[in-house]
C-alpha cells in the first residue's frame, strides 16, 4: 500500500446540522455531502482526506495537535470559533503545513462580529461565500502547494 499524503478537513460547531440549519443561508447540502465531495476531489488529485467535525473547542484543538505533523495541509471551517478562539489561532500557528480557511457564507457580508477571524492571520488563503465548492477549491489549492513543495525538494 502506498501512503498517500493526507489533507485534514476540520469543521467546527453546528456544521453537523448543515442541510437543516438555515438552508436559505447555508444551502441544503449536508456535511456528509461535503465530505463525499472532498473525498472525490482529493482522490482525483492523489490525496487522502481526514474529515472531522466537532462542537467542542478543545476537541478541535486536539485534532490540530493530532494532525499537525502528518497532514500535508489543512482546510479549516472553524464556524463560530473562527471569530472567538485565540486558542484555535495559537494551535494553528504551530502547524507547519499550509492552512486554507473556508466559510460557506461570505462572512464579510454578514454581521460585524463575523468579520474578525482568528484563523486568517495564520492561513495561506481564505475562501468565503462559495458554499460547499469552497472546500473543493481549498483542497485543489493545498494539493497544488504540496506538489510544488515536492518538486522543489526533488530539484535540490
Ligand atoms: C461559517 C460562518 C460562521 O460565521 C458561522 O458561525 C458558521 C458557519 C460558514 O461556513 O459560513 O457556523 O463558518
Amino acid at each position: 500500500m502506498s501512503a498517500r499524503p493526507t489533507i485534514a478537513v476540520l469543521n467546527g460547531p453546528n456544521l453537523d446540522l448543515l442541510g437543516t440549519r438555515d438552508p436559505r443561508l447555508y444551502g441544503t447540502a449536508t456535511l456528509a455531502d461535503i465530505e463525499k465531495s472532498c473525498r472525490r476531489t482529493a482522490d482525483d488529485l492523489g490525496f487522502d482526506i481526514d474529515f472531522r467535525q466537532t462542537n467542542h473547542e478543545g476537541v478541535l484543538i486536539d485534532s490540530i495537535h493530532d494532525l499537525r505533523e502528518s497532514a500535508a495541509g489543512f482546510v479549516v471551517n472553524a464556524a463560530a470559533y473562527t471569530h472567538t478562539s485565540v486558542a484555535l489561532h495559537d494551535a494553528l500557528a504551530i502547524v507547519a503545513a499550509p492552512i486554507v480557511e473556508v466559510h460557506l457564507t461570505n462572512i464579510h457580508a454578514r454581521e460585524e462580529f463575523r468579520h474578525r477571524s482568528f484563523v486568517a492571520p495564520v492561513a495561506k488563503a481564505v475562501i468565503a461565500g462559495c458554499g460547499p465548492d469552497g472546500y473543493a477549491f481549498a483542497i485543489r489549492h493545498l494539493a497544488a502547494l504540496a506538489l510544488d513543495t515536492e518538486q522543489k525538494d526533488r530539484s535540490r
